[in-house]
């Protein structure tokens, strides 16, 4: 298939077991702390994702009750566009079980996360750490799959715990179970975030080990030419953005626009969705600064007169003042 041809199946919804489905192939992908609050509603309303993929919730002691899933994920489901929910852990029965109640929460598919390179999260052997143990995601899939049924459940890995060269091994024991979606981020647990050279070639040996398998790209896309360069180097089922959300909030719509020959939002529209973050998170008790300049950060840069000038302000209030002025400029 061309890689024109590919980019317009990515805007294609993504059907899903049990006759539920995705409403696109361009995805946010999951980001811990970011995708919340004020966030959420602020790129909904805007019509800048058409689904949610809840970040991971840490499943130890058991299966939480399901009004501790649905207080979860009620933040994602109130949105009212389809949620993936995600869980990250160890026990094999306890995550059955959990993706079984997160599904009955109202989650449209139930994600492992096998993929999450913190320390902390490593030192609990959990998410990405699961990668050293095959058996056990194999284990772990074919548990979920027993307790959700004809319902969609995914999982979300890096390309090895300490080197590419493990994703054969990785991959066998994710086919058996058949997921909906298998999300891969190109690096190892132990590249972190750092660059990596050529890091999507290794997306074709993804590719080639998961044949049959609705197969989610992630990492380091940043624009829609991005896009296009992935869908070339190697024919992915679609993809997944997260940081790059947070330079370009319109970045998936962006995509699906340029590949549609549609214009893209304008930028101005940058300043009003901060206003927005800053005013939502003002109304919150313990509302302060640190969400809107990281923004600020990642959309202007840190030289641009927009990240100074917040940096400047004392507190939120003053923040949503000075953004207030700069939007009707
Ligand atoms: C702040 C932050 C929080 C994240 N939280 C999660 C998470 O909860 N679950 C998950 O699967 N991935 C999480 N990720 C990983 C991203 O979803 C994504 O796979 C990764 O950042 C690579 O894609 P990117 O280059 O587009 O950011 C997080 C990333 C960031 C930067």
């Amino acid at each position: 298939m061309a890689s024109s041809d590919l980019c317009k199946l990515w805007t294609t919804p993504l059907p899903l077991r049990g006759g539920g489905s995705l409403p696109s192939r361009i995805l946010p992908g999951p980001m811990d702390g970011v995708t919340e609050g004020s966030f959420l509603s602020a790129m909904t309303s805007r019509g800048y994702v058409r689904c949610w993929h809840a970040p991971f919730i840490r499943i130890s002691t058991g299966v939480p009750r399901l009004a501790r899933i649905s207080d979860h994920l009620e933040p994602y489901l109130n949105q009212r566009l389809p949620v993936i929910a995600q869980m990250m852990g160890t026990n094999t029965d306890f995550l059955a079980g959990t993706a079984k109640r997160m599904l009955a929460a109202g989650a449209v598919c139930a994600d492992l996360n096998c993929a999450c390179p913190s320390p902390t999260v490593i030192g609990n052997h959990s998410g990405g750490a699961r990668l050293r143990d095959p058996e056990w995601i194999a284990r772990t899939l074919d548990a979920i799959r027993n307790a959700v049924g004809e319902r969609p459940f995914s999982v979300k890995l890096r390309i090895g715990f300490d080197s590419s060269d493990e994703f054969p091994q990785i991959a066998a024991a994710v086919r058996p179970a058949k997921p909906d979606i298998v999300f891969v981020h190109f690096r190892t647990v132990r590249e972190m975030y750092n660059p990596v050279k050529d890091g999507w070639k290794r997306f074709l040996v993804a590719r080639e080990c998961l044949p049959d398998s609705i197969l989610i790209a992630c990492g380091d896309i940043q624009s829609p030419e991005d896009a296009f360069r992935l869908a070339e180097i190697c024919p992915v089922d679609g993809i997944a953005i997260a940081r790059g959300l947070l330079a370009q909030p319109s970045l998936l719509r962006d995509i699906e626009a340029t590949i549609l020959g549609q214009p893209p939002v304008p930028t101005e529209d940058k300043l009003r969705f901060l206003l927005d973050i800053a005013t939502q998170s003002g109304r919150l008790p313990k509302a302060n600064n640190g969400f809107i300049l990281r923004l600020a950060r990642s959309m202007f840069g840190e030289e641009s007169i927009v990240f100074k000038q917040l940096a400047a302000c004392k507190n939120i209030k003053t923040s949503t003042e000075w953004l207030q002025k700069a939007c009707s400029r």
